[in-house]
């Protein structure tokens, strides 16, 4: 009798304790899809990355560390991206040294802030030169890539096995120290495996292995997910595999024809790269990313950009060989910010941007409208001083952070941004909403806002530098007019109404009543609440 009432206690307490060790797996960060992207939620609520990425050596010394901390504040960051390198934690094989690693979190936690750890890993810029010496003196064991002269370069090889299972240890014992140092209180958010990788200078690389592997057939499992998805596929990239009329076998050359290049080495990295980061999964699995150097255009050619990046012509090829990283992510220095954004919110992936450079005070508001889980210009204690408009930018978003959180791709918040003179028109609510953007600093600067629809009829939009003009929606009649308008003013922690708004203040000098105006480079946030009638 005795002994039962031991078994079923026992019982108890086990099942009891594994549903606590489930419960917290459910509190690691993690993504919930919504409506149009995802969410990044962070002990049971949504958080929003308003971020900035330090540059490459500044994470390497606490004290240089300690020295920024104060910019950092300045700027209204709440979260930082810092480099992790394999070199630092493993500079003998086997043995690890986690005290950097450490001293970034206490950091992070004593200043309020949240981390994303960068893992400079194999490659970091299309090199190598993050990995330990004993891996790049050792070009035996971990096999180089090489040019189509047979010469050896600063690039490790994407097909090899030896560095791949090295990297994978690493990394694993990295998420094994971060679980143990970091499990419950979760100042680490998530995990960039890898830095930019990919081939330079050439569209792929020319190792013994590499050319063995690219003269056979595509692998089984490729082609599968590709004829199974095919409806799913981005049209960029079926232009690729519509040249060869989609073949359904073959080698690389005979399917991807002339991109061949570039698929191959998409597969075979991002397979590599999966295989890292399933290892460090495996121990603690936190949200992981990839992010890519992007081409100067759509249509650059492979190896004027890493060949093997997740840029945006290889999606499918990303998505099939990696579905242990979480998010492909772009790094975004070109002037078309808004439509690069775009392409990377395809096949159900979210944005998080996790290093951007210029007009970063005006883009950051297109994507955080947008739905994006992190905006995060790079060099932030570098490149700018705390004067930066950034900074702003930062606090106005911080302040509004219910409202972001709360309509974050909800299909009802949309982010706008555009130079002096440009217009563009948007559908939300029962509403076409026509943007006029002004610019910023006297014109020079792009400018934007995040629009809100509160109800259908109702709208917040939170900017500067443009005017909102309100027009009936499809199946509206044709005039439209704001009912009432108030601006509204950031006091005691919250957004009260301060000026009722009307006459000039709503008019574009012939007609009043009809638009939200943000005049200048201050920033600011306004409601209309509009009506249409015949
Ligand atoms: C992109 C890289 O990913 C960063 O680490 C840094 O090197 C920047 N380029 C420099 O602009």
């Amino acid at each position: 009798m005795k002994s039962n009432f031991l078994i079923i206690s026992s019982l108890i307490l086990s099942v009891g304790f594994q549903l606590l060790a489930q419960q917290k797996v459910m509190e690691l960060p993690h993504l919930h899809e919504n409506v149009k992207s995802a969410q990044l939620i962070v002990h049971g609520k949504p958080f929003i990355m308003l971020a900035g990425e330090l540059s490459n050596s500044t994470s390497s010394s606490m004290s240089y560390m300690d020295s920024i901390m104060p910019h950092l504040k300045a700027l209204n960051l709440n979260t930082v991206l810092a480099a992790v390198s394999w070199e630092m934690i493993e500079p003998v094989e086997g043995q690890f040294d986690f005290s950097n690693v450490d001293g970034h979190i206490s950091k992070a936690r004593k200043n309020n802030l949240k981390l994303v750890m960068l893992w400079f890993g194999t490659w970091k810029n299309a090199c190598s030169s993050y990995a330990p010496a004993w891996v790049r003196q050792d070009t035996k064991r971990f096999v180089r890539s090489e040019d189509l002269a047979g010469a050896k370069l600063n690039n490790l090889s994407a097909l090899c096995s030896a560095t791949c299972e090295a990297d994978s240890k690493a990394f694993a014992a990295l998420m094994k120290h971060l679980k143990e140092v970091d499990g419950v209180q979760n100042t680490v958010l998530a995990v960039q495996v890898e830095n930019e990788p990919g081939i330079r200078g050439d569209s792929r690389e020319h190792s013994a292995l590499a050319n063995e592997a690219f003269n056979k057939p595509v692998p089984i499992e490729l082609m599968h997910y590709l004829i199974e998805n095919k409806e799913k596929l981005t049209p960029d990239f079926l232009q690729i595999w519509a040249k060869s009329f989609y073949k359904k076998e073959g080698t690389w050359t005979e399917v991807f024809d002339g991109e061949a290049d570039m698929v191959f080495m998409s597969w075979n990295t991002a397979s590599y790269i999966n295989k890292v980061a399933a290892a460090g999964k495996a121990v603690y699995p936190l949200p992981m990313y990839t992010n890519a150097w992007l081409g100067n255009n759509e249509s650059a050619k492979a190896g004027t950009f890493p060949s093997g990046g997740c840029v945006p012509r290889v999606f499918p090829i990303w998505k099939a060989a990696a579905p242990s990283i979480d998010i492909l992510s772009p790094d975004i220095y070109r002037k078309e910010f808004a439509s690069t954004c775009n392409l990377y919110q395809r096949m159900n992936n979210p944005l998080f941007i996790p290093e951007t450079g210029y007009f970063t005070h005006a883009n950051v508001f297109y994507a955080i409208g947008q739905g994006a889980i992190c905006f995060s210009p790079f060099g932030i204690e570098e490149y700018y001083p705390i004067t930066d408009p950034i900074g702003k930018s930062y606090q106005l978003l911080t302040n509004l952070m219910p409202y972001l959180l709360q309509y974050q791709g909800a299909g009802k918040m949309v982010g706008v941004v555009g130079k002096k003179d440009e217009k563009q028109e948007i559908s939300l609510g029962d509403y076409k909403l026509q943007i006029s953007f002004l610019g910023g600093s006297k014109g020079e600067t792009p400018s934007g806002a995040i629009i809100i629809s509160l109800a259908n009829d109702e709208f917040l939009v939170a900017g500067s530098g443009l005017s909102v003009t309100f027009l009936s929606g499809e199946n509206k009649p044709k005039r439209t007019e704001i009912l009432k308008a108030y601006e509204l003013v950031y006091k005691n922690k919250s957004w009260e109404k301060q000026r009722r708004l009307n006459g000039d203040e709503t008019g574009n000098g012939s007609d009043h009543g009809i638009q939200l105006q943000f005049k200048d480079d201050n920033l600011g946030v306004k409601t209309a609440k509009v009506f249409s009638y015949e």
